[in-house]
């Protein structure tokens, strides 16, 4: 039985609609990579599986239960159960590294100090920023504060972890470390990882599996190796970087992308 599955969910906001059906299977263990361009709904997914945001239609299942449709308190159970990196790292600048880390072990009710300190210098660790509790996020660069949120995912030891874009905005040598940074995770906490990016080349290397959204459902799921010999012209388009063919150039400057 698949981990987390998406079966017929459908969102709207007014008129804009994002997902008519969506359908998806995360297997246990598995690292899969969501890829689809900008406003295709990504992080509206990963907020839908967290309960940060409802469905309209269908349901969302985790190990066996239906969560789409719990209250907070139900959804409070299903998120310490996965560890989740925001878009942004989204650290809270008010508060040190190490408190950044341990934030989620005090809201899981975590009391015992020397417990905390233990996590996060390990949490830390597997990131490569041992040491570096006392520092304040507005000291770091891009790449620091992605590991820094990436520890604070790790330090609750979730079953799942969540990547809402890991390496945008990163320099080269920066989106290489987090990328291998999410392989080794993968592996040594043996967890199921599901990743949304555009990076095309982070997305080849780490994922076991890799499905693609586009108007309003998974259009494509494969092995990297299936992805790329793909014969839909969209999945082609967005894999090699093309702009599609008859598509008005000025369309691209309205939405911004
Ligand atoms: N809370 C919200 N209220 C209204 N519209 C929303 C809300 N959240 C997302 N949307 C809309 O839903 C669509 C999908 O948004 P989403 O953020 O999931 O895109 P994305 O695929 O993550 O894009 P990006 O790659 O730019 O992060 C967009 O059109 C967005 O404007
Ligand atoms: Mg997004």
């Amino acid at each position: 039985m698949a981990l987390i599955e998406f079966r017929d969910v459908k969102k709207a906001f007014g008129p804009k609609v994002v997902y008519r059906g969506l359908n998806l299977e995360v297997e246990r263990g598995e690292a899969l990579t969501v890829i689809g361009g900008s406003g295709q709904g990504k992080s509206v997914m990963i907020k839908m599986l967290v309960g940060l945001l409802s469905v309209d239609a269908g349901t969302i299942s985790f190990d066996g239960q239906v969560i789409s449709g719990l209250d907070e308190r139900g959804f409070a159970r299903v998120r310490r159960r996965i560890g989740l990196l925001f878009q942004g790292g989204a650290l809270f600048d008010s508060l040190t590294v190490g408190e950044n880390v341990a934030f989620g072990l005090r809201e899981l009710g975590e009391r015992d100090e020397t417990v905390i300190r233990e996590r996060v210098e390990e949490s830390l660790g597997y990131v490569g920023l041992e040491g570096s509790s006392e520092l304040w996020p507005a000291s770091l660069s891009g790449g620091m504060k992605k590991r820094v949120g990436l520890a604070r995912a790790i330090a609750v030891r979730p079953e799942v972890l969540l990547y809402d874009e890991p390496t945008t905005g990163l320099d080269p040598v920066n989106i290489a470390r987090i990328t291998d940074l999410i392989q080794h995770l993968q592996r040594t906490l043996d967890v199921t990882s599901i990743v949304v990016t555009h990076d095309m080349p982070s997305a080849f290397r780490i994922s076991d599996r890799i499905a693609m959204i586009h108007g309003g459902g998974i259009i494509f799921s494969g092995t990297p190796r299936e992805l790329a010999s793909a014969e839909d012209p969209r999945v082609r388009d967005f894999v090699h970087g093309n702009v599609p063919e008859n598509e008005d150039p000025s369309a691209v400057m309205e939405s911004g992308a």
